[in-house]
C-alpha cells in the first residue's frame, strides 16, 4: 500500500497498519479504547485480554514508525473492585520485548477532574503519556514547547543567596546543576513533564476525545513542519487536526463508522488559525503555558 498524506480509514487500525510500509511515520499520537470502559459507546477490551489485544498493534507501530520517531500512548489504568489495575504496566513491559525503549512517561494532569468522593481513594486528576521510542537518539523539538518564566522567577530572582550564584552541583553530582542566576533576564524556560491541561467538556459528538492541546504539545515536541503524524485510535479526529494545524500531515484509523464520519467532518471544517497562538515578548508560546513553581 502506498501511503497517502491526510488520509483517514474507516478500519480497524491493525489490518490497515499491516499494510502500510516500514519507518514511515514520524510520530504517533493516540488515546486507545481503555479496558472495559464505556462499553456502551465503543468496543471496550476486557482487562484480562488488553495487552494481548494491543500486542499486534504495537508490532506495527514499532514497524511503521521511522527510527528517529517517537510514540506517545496516552492511557489510564482504572480501578475494578477497589483495585488500580495493572495492564498498562504489564504493557509497558512488554512492549519493551517487543524493542521499543520506554523512553519517558509524561503526566497529563486533568485541571478540571471529575468530581466525586470515594471512600478509599481521591478523585482521579491525572492520566499517562507513555512515550516509546524506537533508538535513544529520537528528534525532539525542545524550545518549540519552552514556557514563560512567569512571576516565580521574578519573584524567586529577586534576592539571590550565595549558593544561587555558583552552579549547584554538590547536591546531585549529575554535572546538570542549575544556577539560578542563569535565570535572570530569561522570558521562557524548558517546562518539566507534567501537562496541565483541562479535560473537554462541551460535547464533540464523541465521550473520550481528548483535549487539543495534548496532540499539540506533542507534535511541536516530536514533529516539525512537513512531517507524518499517525493516530491509530482517531476518534473524533483531534490529532489529524491538530496535525494540519501545525502544518504537519496525518494518518488515521477510526473504526466506529459514526465517529469516522465525525472525524471526517471535523477535519473537513478544519481552520487553520483555530488553535489560538500567544505571543510573549515577541516570542510565539502554547496555549498550555504555566508557571513554574
Ligand atoms: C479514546 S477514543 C479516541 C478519542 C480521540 N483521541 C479524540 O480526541 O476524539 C478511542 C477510539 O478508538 C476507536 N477504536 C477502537 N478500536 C479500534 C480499532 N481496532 N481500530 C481503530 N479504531 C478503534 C474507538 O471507536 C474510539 O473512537
Amino acid at each position: 500500500m502506498k501511503l497517502e498524506k491526510d488520509q483517514i480509514f474507516n478500519a480497524d487500525c491493525l489490518s490497515v497498519l499491516k499494510k502500510m510500509p516500514k519507518n514511515c511515520v514520524n510520530l504517533i499520537v493516540t488515546s486507545p479504547p481503555y479496558a472495559d470502559n464505556r462499553k456502551s459507546t465503543y468496543e471496550g477490551i476486557s482487562v484480562e485480554s488488553y495487552v494481548k489485544w494491543f500486542k499486534p498493534i504495537s508490532k506495527e507501530l514499532l514497524r511503521v514508525l521511522k527510527p528517529k520517531g517517537s510514540f506517545v500512548l496516552n492511557i489510564k489504568e482504572r480501578v475494578i473492585d477497589g483495585e488500580r489495575g495493572t495492564y498498562v504496566i504489564e504493557l509497558i513491559l512488554e512492549m519493551r520485548k517487543q524493542g521499543w525503549l520506554w523512553t519517558e512517561e509524561y503526566m497529563w494532569h486533568k485541571k478540571n477532574s471529575y468530581p466525586g468522593k470515594w471512600p478509599n481513594r481521591f478523585r482521579d486528576g491525572w492520566e499517562r503519556c507513555l512515550h516509546f521510542t524506537k533508538e535513544k537518539g529520537f528528534n525532539m523539538y525542545q524550545d518549540e514547547v519552552k514556557v514563560p518564566t512567569g512571576d516565580w522567577a521574578s519573584s524567586r530572582l529577586k534576592n539571590l543567596s550565595k549558593t544561587d550564584r555558583i552552579r549547584d552541583e554538590s547536591k546531585v553530582k549529575s554535572g546538570f546543576g542549575k544556577k539560578i542566576e542563569n535565570w535572570i533576564g530569561r522570558d521562557t524556560v524548558y517546562p518539566d513533564n507534567v501537562l496541565h491541561f483541562a479535560t473537554v467538556c462541551e460535547n464533540k459528538g464523541h465521550s473520550a476525545t481528548f483535549p487539543s492541546e495534548l496532540p499539540e504539545w506533542f507534535i511541536k515536541l516530536f514533529s516539525k513542519k512537513g512531517d507524518i503524524v499517525l493516530d491509530p485510535f482517531l476518534g473524533s479526529g483531534t490529532t489529524a487536526i491538530v496535525a494540519k494545524t501545525l502544518e504537519r500531515h496525518y494518518v488515521g484509523m477510526e473504526l466506529n463508522k459514526t465517529y469516522y464520519k465525525l472525524a471526517k467532518e471535523n477535519i473537513s471544517k478544519f481552520v487553520p488559525t483555530k488553535i489560538k497562538k500567544r505571543k510573549v515578548k515577541g516570542k510565539e508560546i502554547l496555549s498550555n503555558e504555566r508557571n513554574i513553581k
